[in-house]
């Protein structure tokens, strides 16, 4: 079984960043020079997926037409000659296939995944956070998709986590069977601190098989009255099998205000033409400080 769709939930209001997403998806913030999207596309599209279900609600067209052609726009810079952000703006809308399904209700995450059930069917696939950034040398995704390979059976990724954070997070307890690769024994949603006795958290980054479906239809509304993926997980684990892998790479919380700033920091010292004279001024700054 090939995992060939990657499902992205972009349906949330991103009320931790108002008065910034009034107006605009919080997707389309920017970090460094391309909106927080385009990193989780690029990510997906460099594991080998092309083919992208946008779970949406309504406000969220920007996302959409960001990877659609833009006929004004390219019809603008041919004429003006400005063949180099031609070929930047063209690069995105060529970037994947796009379908959107709509989630008509804020129900949680599960419902989100849930909605996608039709489009999807029958085959594995990718699902992936927005809020989660992972800078890594071999795609997350990918990394995934190579545990799911082996095992066949569905793989959520992981990270340690200090205990007094378990409340933010999907807590996974297991067995490691292999380095970093884990057998899911439990799956709690958001553990209050000190009850549960792993540090492994979910990060946005899953590899599922058709059979979660089947699992969320029986979930019932769980932490703040939602459909919880973690706990239809829970259901898939006790009648198949579940992995946790932990990825290789560093995560940021593009969803949290200070995330989102270490992300942008971070990601501008790596780029190519800004990162140089970026971390000379950052250098001038600290000696002031
Ligand atoms: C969701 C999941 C949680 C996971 C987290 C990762 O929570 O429900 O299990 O650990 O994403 O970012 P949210 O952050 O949407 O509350």
């Amino acid at each position: 079984m090939q995992v060939k769709r990657a499902v992205v939930p972009v349906a949330g209001l991103g009320t931790r960043f108002l008065p910034a997403t009034k107006a605009i998806p919080k997707e389309m913030l920017t970090i460094v020079d391309r909106p927080t999207i385009q990193y989780i596309v690029e990510e997906v599209v460099a594991s080998g997926i092309k083919d992208v279900i946008l779970v949406t609600a309504s406000g969220k067209a920007a996302i959409e037409n960001h990877f659609d052609y833009s006929f004004e726009l390219e019809t603008f810079l041919a004429q003006k000659g400005k063949l180099d952000l031609l070929r930047i703006v063209r690069h995105i809308s060529n970037l994947i296939n796009v379908v959107s399904v709509r989630q008509k209700e804020p129900l949680g995450l599960g419902h989100a995944v849930m909605v996608t059930e039709q489009v999807i069917g029958s085959e594995p696939f990718a699902v992936v956070l927005g809020d989660d950034l992972v800078d890594s040398q071999i795609p997350c995704v990918h990394q995934m998709v190579e545990v799911f390979d082996e095992y066949q059976e569905s793989v959520v990724a992981v990270q340690e986590i200090p205990e007094s954070e378990t409340h933010r997070y999907g807590i996974v307890e297991g067995d490691e069977v292999a380095p970093g690769i884990f057998k899911v024994t439990r799956l709690i949603e958001k553990p209050p601190a000190g009850t549960t006795s792993s540090n492994l958290a979910i990060i946005g980054r899953y590899v599922l098989r058709p059979e979660i479906y089947d699992c969320l239809h029986r979930t019932l509304p769980g932490v703040g009255g939602e459909i919880q993926l973690t706990d239809a997980l829970d259901i898939l684990r006790k009648e198949r099998a579940l992995y946790a892998y932990r990825f290789d790479g560093k995560r940021y919380d593009a969803g949290d205000k200070f995330g989102f700033l270490q992300a942008t920091v971070n990601l501008a010292l790596e780029h190519p033409e800004l990162g140089g004279p970026f971390k000379e001024y950052l250098k001038e700054l600290v000696a002031k400080l």
